[in-house]
């Protein structure tokens, strides 16, 4: 089982996600990372990250009322929706 390092660039935190864990239960588990808590099944929107590096795989449909095209295509995603497959770089989403 790949376990991989998540840096969360906006505390310079990092912390480690499994390829079978959602990014944001990983998140859940360490207490680390920029999101804290959250639906979970990609109906709130409030995972809501950037990824500003690194490869993961969207396992869930992210709905469109939470992420626009545009913002998927900026790797801008539900962080309860991907898991990771190689080490990432992230940062809380802000409208900025
Ligand atoms: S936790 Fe609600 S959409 Fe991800």
């Amino acid at each position: 089982m790949m376990e991989y390092e998540i840096i969360d660039a906006s505390t310079n935190e990092s912390f480690t996600c499994r390829e079978d864990e959602p990014l944001l239960s990983a998140m859940k588990r360490t207490h680390k990372g920029p999101i804290q808590y959250g639906c979970g099944g990609g109906g709130c929107g409030v995972c809501k990250i950037e990824v500003l590096s690194g490869e993961y795989n969207a396992f869930k449909n992210m709905s469109r009322a939470h992420v626009s095209e545009e913002e998927r295509k900026n790797n801008i995603v539900l962080s309860c929706c991907i898991k990771p497959t190689s080490n990432l770089t992230i940062k809380k989403f802000s409208q900025n």
